[in-house]
C-alpha cells in the first residue's frame, strides 16, 4: 500500500471518520481503520458543486487549480455526493466557470458507502463482488479492509471504469476490475461471500444469487420506474437459486443498473395524455400517495401494484401540477377533491384501468396498518420474487417484474 502523505489529508480522513462515527454510519474499528487508509481525493481531483438558481441548476467546477488545493481537499471530506461527470462526458477540468448539465456519474456521500459496507458484514477472509466501481473510492475502502485479492468489482462504463482503475493505481491497488453489465456477475471469480451494489436494482439478478455460496450476503438498493427505491436491502443465499431478505429500512436510493432504467417515454406522451378519453370516479386513494416527500412507502407499494408504469408531474393550461401515471397505452390521473364523498378524483384512460389495482394495494396496506418499508421481506425463487407483508401468499404480497 503506497499511500502518498499530503498536505492535511490524514487529519481529515480521521476528523471524516470521527463525523461518521458519530453520524452512526461507521461503527466498527475494522472499517475505521479503512476510511482512514483510503485518500479520498485520488478518486475524485475534480467535480463539480451544485449552485441554487432559480431558473436551473448550475454546476461550478471544483478542481486545485481554480479553488485552490486547500478548499477543494477540504470539500472532498465532507459527507458529500460530488457530482464527477454531466451529461456523460464533461468534468471538472473542461470549464473554468459554472455550467448546466445533468449529473452522469459521483462519488456516493462517504456516509451512505460506510453504512453499507457495515451493513454488508464482511468478515476478514470474505470475498466481495461489487456492482458498480464509480470512482473506485468503495472499491479502495473494500481493498484496505479485506486485502485486494478478494475484492472484485464490475463497472458497465469504460471510461468510469478507466478512471477508476487509475485512482486505485495511484494508491496501489490492483483488485480484478470487470468492465461490463454488472447484472450478469463475474462467474470466473465465483463463488462470492458477498456482493454489494450500488446501482438500484428493479429486482434481484440471478447471477448474483448463483455466485453467492450458500449462507452469503447480498446488500442492495431497489428501485421501480415510478422512481421509489427500496432503501437498503439484505439476502441471504439460502440454497439454489433461492434467498431470504429483509428491507433494512431508509430511504437511500442509487441511479438504476442500466438495464434495469425506465424506457425513456417521447414527449409525444403529453399529447397523447391530453386527448386520451377518460372516466373519472372518486377515490378515497389520492394524489399524495405518489409524493416522494411523504414517505417511499406508499409510492413503493404503487410501484409493485404497477411495476410498468412511470410517473410524470407536470400541469396543463395553468392548472396545478399532478402527477400522471403513464404504462403502454394507458393513463391515470388522481386530483384532490373535496370530503366526505372522498379525498379525490381519479380520470383514466385506457384499456384496462391503471388506478384500480394502485388503489387496491394501498387499500390493503391501510387496512394492514400502514406497516413501513422495514416490516417487508422478500422472498426468491428461480421462478419468481415476492416482495411480501406478514404473508407470502397473503394480501400485501407482489411478485416483481423479473423480465431482463
Ligand atoms: C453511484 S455510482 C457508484 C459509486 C461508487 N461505488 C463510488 O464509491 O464512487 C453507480 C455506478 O454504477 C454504474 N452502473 C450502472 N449500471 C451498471 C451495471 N449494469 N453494471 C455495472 N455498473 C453499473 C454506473 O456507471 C455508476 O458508475
Amino acid at each position: 500500500m503506497t499511500v502518498e502523505p499530503d498536505d492535511g489529508s490524514t487529519t481529515l480522513r480521521q476528523r471524516m471518520a470521527d463525523a461518521l462515527r458519530e453520524s452512526g454510519d461507521l461503527r466498527s474499528p475494522a472499517w475505521r481503520a479503512a476510511v482512514e487508509t483510503v485518500p479520498r481525493e485520488a478518486f475524485i481531483p475534480g467535480f463539480f458543486e451544485a449552485i441554487d438558481d432559480p431558473h436551473q441548476t448550475m454546476w461550478r467546477p471544483i478542481t486545485p487549480e481554480l479553488v485552490g488545493v486547500r478548499e477543494r481537499l477540504e470539500l472532498v471530506y465532507t459527507d458529500e455526493t460530488w457530482v464527477t461527470q454531466l451529461n456523460c462526458s464533461v468534468s471538472a477540468f473542461d470549464t473554468d466557470v459554472p455550467v448546466p448539465g445533468s449529473p452522469t456519474s459521483s462519488s456516493t456521500l462517504p456516509g451512505l458507502v460506510v453504512r453499507m459496507l457495515e451493513e454488508l458484514q464482511a468478515e476478514d477472509r470474505s470475498r466481495v463482488l461489487e456492482i458498480g466501481t464509480g470512482t473506485g473510492y468503495s472499491t479502495a475502502l473494500l481493498c484496505a479492509r479485506l486485502g485486494q485479492d478478494l475484492v472484485t468489482s464490475i463497472e458497465v462504463d469504460p471510461a468510469v471504469a478507466g478512471r477508476a482503475k487509475q485512482g486505485l493505481a495511484q494508491i496501489g491497488y490492483a483488485p480484478e476490475l470487470v468492465v461490463g453489465d454488472g447484472l450478469l456477475g463475474h462467474q470466473p471469480g465465483a463463488l462470492y461471500d458477498r456482493v454489494i451494489a450500488t446501482c438500484s436494482v428493479r429486482h434481484i439478478p440471478a447471477s448474483w444469487i448463483t455466485q453467492t455460496r450458500p449462507g452469503g450476503l447480498i446488500l442492495t438498493t431497489m428501485l421501480g420506474w415510478l422512481g421509489a427505491s427500496s432503501g437498503l436491502v439484505r439476502l441471504e443465499v439460502t440454497g439454489d437459486g433461492t434467498a431470504e431478505g429483509v428491507f433494512l429500512g431508509g430511504t437511500d436510493s442509487f441511479m438504476p443498473a442500466r438495464p434495469h432504467a425506465a424506457p425513456v417515454l417521447g414527449d409525444d406522451i403529453y399529447g397523447w395524455i391530453d386527448e386520451a378519453e377518460t372516466s373519472e370516479r372518486g377515490t378515497d386513494v389520492g394524489p399524495e400517495i405518489l409524493d416522494p416527500w411523504e414517505g417511499w412507502a406508499t409510492l413503493f407499494i404503487a410501484q409493485l401494484a404497477a411495476p410498468d408504469a412511470q410517473v410524470f408531474t407536470f400541469g396543463t393550461d395553468g392548472g396545478p401540477m399532478l402527477h400522471h401515471v403513464v404504462d403502454a397505452g394507458r393513463h391515470a390521473v388522481a386530483i384532490p377533491d373535496a370530503p366526505p364523498e372522498s379525498s379525490a378524483v381519479v380520470r383514466q384512460a385506457g384499456a384496462i384501468d391503471l388506478w384500480d389495482p394502485i388503489e387496491a394495494a394501498i387499500g390493503e396496506w391501510r387496512v394492514a396498518g400502514s406497516p413501513s418499508l422495514d416490516q417487508f421481506r422478500i422472498s426468491v425463487t428461480p421462478e419468481a420474487q415476492t416482495v411480501w407483508h406478514g404473508d407470502p401468499a397473503g394480501p400485501l404480497s407482489w411478485k416483481l417484474p423479473t423480465i431482463k
